[in-house]
C-alpha cells in the first residue's frame, strides 16, 4: 500500500512539517523533493509551487495538499491529475498575519509615517494634514477567510470598510459589493484598496489601468494576493501620474522580483518578498492531519478546492 508523504517545496526543508505530522500520526515515510525515491510509494503530496508535471509522475497519489491557502501554484500545472482531490490549508495563523500586513501598511499610509520619517531625516518639525479615520475608506477585493478577517479588523479600528466578492456575501458592519457592477462601486469608495483575491482565470490582470482609474485620486494599493492580478506597467503609470499615492506589494508576476524591476527603487512602492502570510505548520497542520486521517479512513475530505472556480 502506498503510504509515503511527499513534501514538495523549495522554500523550506519540511523538518517542522514532518515533526508536526508525526506527533499526530506516528512515524511517517516522509520524503522531500531531493529524495522522492520510488514515486509509486507516494500517497499524499504536500506541495508549494511543485515543478510542472511532477505530481502527475506519482502513479498512486490519492491526495494533493496545497501548502498555501492559494492554489493557483498547483492549478498552473496542466498535467495535474484531474481525478485526485486537492485540498488547501486553512491556517488561522496565516490569516492573522495577512490582516496584520494589510493593517500595518494601511496605518503607515493613513498616519503619514513615511512623510514624518522624511521630515525627521531633514530635522523638520512639520505637521501633515489630519485625515479622520472616518474619511479613510478601506476596500477589500476578495471576501474569503482572509478578506473577511481583514475587513473585520479594519472595521474594528473605525475605518469605513467594504469588500467585494464574486458572489454576494453579507457581513455584519461591512458594506459588501459583488459582481461586475459592484466592483466599480467598491472602487469609487476605496481610499485604500487591499487585494486578497484568489488568482483565477477571471481575476488574472484585474488590477489594470481601468481599475486604477476607477479609484479616487490619491488611493493607496496593498497587494498581498498574487502578482498575476496586477498589470505592472499600468500600476507604475498610475503611480507616476500621481493618481495613486503609493503601493505596498508583497507578491509579483515574477518571484523573486528581478533586480532590474522598477518596483525595487520606485519612491512610492514598498516591496516585501512574499511574506505577508507564511504557512506555519503549528496552525496549518490540524486540517492536513484531519485530511490524511479522513483519506485513510475513506471519509470525506475538508477544505477541498474546486478546480473550476480555482479556489
Ligand atoms: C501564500 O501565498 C499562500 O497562498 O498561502
Amino acid at each position: 500500500m502506498p503510504d509515503a508523504i511527499a513534501y514538495i517545496s523549495r522554500d523550506t526543508d519540511g523538518v517542522l512539517w514532518k515533526k508536526t505530522l508525526e506527533a499526530a500520526l506516528g512515524p511517517l515515510d516522509f520524503r522531500t523533493l531531493d529524495k522522492l525515491g520510488d514515486k509509486a510509494d507516494i500517497e499524499v503530496a504536500l506541495a508549494w509551487k511543485p515543478p510542472a508535471g511532477l505530481i502527475a509522475s506519482f502513479p498512486n497519489v490519492k491526495l494533493i495538499v496545497s501548502l498555501g491557502m492559494g492554489v493557483d501554484h498547483l492549478l498552473a500545472d496542466d498535467k495535474l491529475p484531474e481525478s485526485v482531490p486537492i485540498t488547501r490549508i486553512m491556517d488561522d495563523g496565516l490569516v492573522g498575519q495577512m490582516s496584520e500586513y494589510a493593517i500595518y501598511w494601511a496605518l503607515r499610509h493613513h498616519r503619514d509615517i513615511d512623510k514624518y520619517a522624511a521630515s525627521q531625516r531633514a530635522k523638520q518639525w512639520k505637521v501633515e494634514d489630519f485625515v479622520d479615520t472616518l474619511h479613510r475608506r478601506i476596500g477589500i477585493l476578495g471576501l474569503g477567510t482572509i478578506g473577511q478577517d481583514t475587513a473585520k479588523k479594519f472595521a474594528a479600528l473605525g475605518f469605513p470598510t467594504a469588500g467585494w466578492s464574486r458572489t454576494q456575501k453579507t457581513l455584519p458592519g461591512i458594506e459588501t459589493f459583488h459582481g461586475a457592477d459592484g466592483l466599480g462601486r467598491l472602487l469609487a469608495r476605496s481610499d485604500i484598496l487591499v487585494n486578497v483575491l484568489p488568482l483565477t482565470r477571471d481575476t488574472k490582470g484585474l488590477l489594470d489601468a481601468r481599475l486604477f482609474a476607477a479609484l479616487p485620486k490619491g488611493a493607496y494599493l496593498i497587494n498581498m494576493a498574487r502578482g498575476g492580478h496586477v498589470m505592472d506597467d499600468d500600476l507604475l503609470a498610475a503611480l507616476d501620474s500621481g493618481h495613486l499615492s503609493g503601493a505596498a506589494l508583497d507578491v509579483f508576476n515574477t518571484e523573486p522580483l528581478p533586480p532590474e524591476h522598477r518596483y525595487w527603487t520606485h519612491p512610492k512602492v514598498h516591496v516585501t518578498p512574499h511574506i505577508a502570510g507564511a504557512t506555519n505548520p503549528r496552525t496549518a497542520s490540524p486540517g492536513v492531519i484531519e485530511n490524511i486521517k479522513n483519506l485513510r479512513a475513506g471519509k470525506p475530505l475538508i477544505n477541498t478546492v474546486d478546480a473550476k472556480t480555482g479556489y
